[in-house]
């Protein structure tokens, strides 16, 4: 199985709660955890892009690095780590996006991904006059499809002539070309969003209970195989370990007690302007009461993994028999803390499968 690590380049991380770390994303502590991750011998990071956050006692994400740039510089500061960009795909025209990536490409010696991000959040792209109308949020893997296709002609050709739907670009070129095919996640969890993974990405990443990935590993693994692909899944956790189960316990319900509502009331109002049914934004919406290891809200709706080292490896070990992923994007309260916990005191607890990564970096 592999392992990465989900930068925490918008305020506060991944938790709204003030019984957590409260910082603002620096290019150093995202730095510092990179580092962290490729000494764990990690397989690689991945960051994100928000561009308005959800305010409340702790403003959370009310700030947050870009995601390309940060991925470029984190990749002249690294050798071996696979580096996952993320695009939204509303504010970058696909031809600047091609010739972005092409950089990271090169700065990274061939290490970079890219998720595709189509935009969930109407507040984010309205404020700058990108939101198309509400039809997008029906149209927006549609208008990913057609994204995408642009990108990929130009990264293997250099050239493209589209008239679309969405775009249209005549004699458009884009040099220099990546090396390689650039490796493509996505995290659509709608019907919708899991037939653009299925048919075009590389890799999934799910943001779901435990109890839940089974099937959607399965689901996604039905759509790759129609498509005649294969795709693999990987699952979103938080990881709350410590020397004793009852010390992480602790932790883990003190962030529970801290949540920060107003935040958390913000994001579901977000959500719930999302008109597709099936997706994240319904989660979103039931993880208010959900039992802290199925996903609550104080921890973003991500399952958490909490216990002693020993525990939270047996329960790694169980995901991993269990449900049949490729690999999981693990957060922490303390990120660089929790990198080299994960690293020391976790994964060599990990039955053989899972302490082995197949190969060093996503991108591979
Ligand atoms: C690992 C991961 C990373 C994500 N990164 C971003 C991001 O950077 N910006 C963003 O607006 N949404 C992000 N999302 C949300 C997804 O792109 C997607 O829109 C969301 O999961 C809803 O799925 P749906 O679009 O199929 O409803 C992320 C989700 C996951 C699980």
């Amino acid at each position: 199985m592999r392992f990465g690590v989900f930068l925490p380049n918008g305020r506060n991380g991944y938790i709204l709660s003030k019984a957590a770390p409260l910082y603002m994303p620096t290019f150093k502590h995202n730095l510092a955890i990179t580092q962290e991750a490729e000494r764990q011998g990690l397989d690689f990071v991945l960051s994100m892009i928000k561009f308005r956050g959800f305010g409340g006692e702790t403003g959370f994400w009310d700030a947050c690095l870009d995601s390309i740039n940060l991925t470029s510089a984190l990749a002249a500061a690294t050798t071996k780590i696979g580096l996952v960009a993320t695009i939204s795909l509303l504010s970058t025209h696909p031809a600047v996006a091609a010739r972005m990536i092409a950089t990271l490409d090169d700065i990274s010696g061939g290490r970079g991904g890219l998720n595709i991000v189509t935009g969930w959040n109407r507040a984010e792209y309205a404020q700058m006059g990108l939101w198309p109308g509400d039809h997008y949020y029906e149209q927006r893997y549609e208008f990913a499809d057609e994204y995408l296709s642009i990108l990929r002609s130009l990264w293997r050709t250099g050239r493209v002539d589209h008239d679309g739907k969405f775009f249209q670009l005549k004699d458009c070129v884009c040099e220099p070309r990546p090396q390689r095919e650039i490796p493509i996640v996505c995290a659509g969890q709608s019907p919708q969003g899991v037939r653009f993974t299925a048919e075009h990405g590389d890799h999934n990443f799910v943001m779901s209970s435990k109890s839940g990935l089974k099937r959607i590993t399965q689901n996604l693994g039905e759509a790759a195989a129609k498509a005649g692909r294969k795709v693999g899944t990987y699952a979103l956790f938080v990881m709350v370990a410590a020397e004793t189960d009852a010390e992480a316990h602790a932790q883990a319900n003190a962030i529970l007690e801290g949540a920060d509502t107003v935040a958390i009331a913000g994001m579901l109002g977000s959500a719930a302007l999302d008109t597709v049914e099936g997706g994240s934004s319904n989660r979103l919406r039931e993880a208010m009461g959900t039992p802290l290891d199925e996903g609550n809200m104080a921890f973003l709706s991500f399952p958490a993994l909490i216990g002693s080292y020993e525990s939270v490896a047996q329960q790694i070990d169980a995901i991993e028999a269990d449900c049949g992923i490729e690999g999981m994007l693990l957060t922490f309260p303390d990120f660089v803390q929790g990198t080299r916990d994960f690293g020391t005191r976790v994964r060599p607890l990990l039955r053989g499968g899972a302490a082995a990564s197949a190969s060093r970096h996503i991108a591979a």
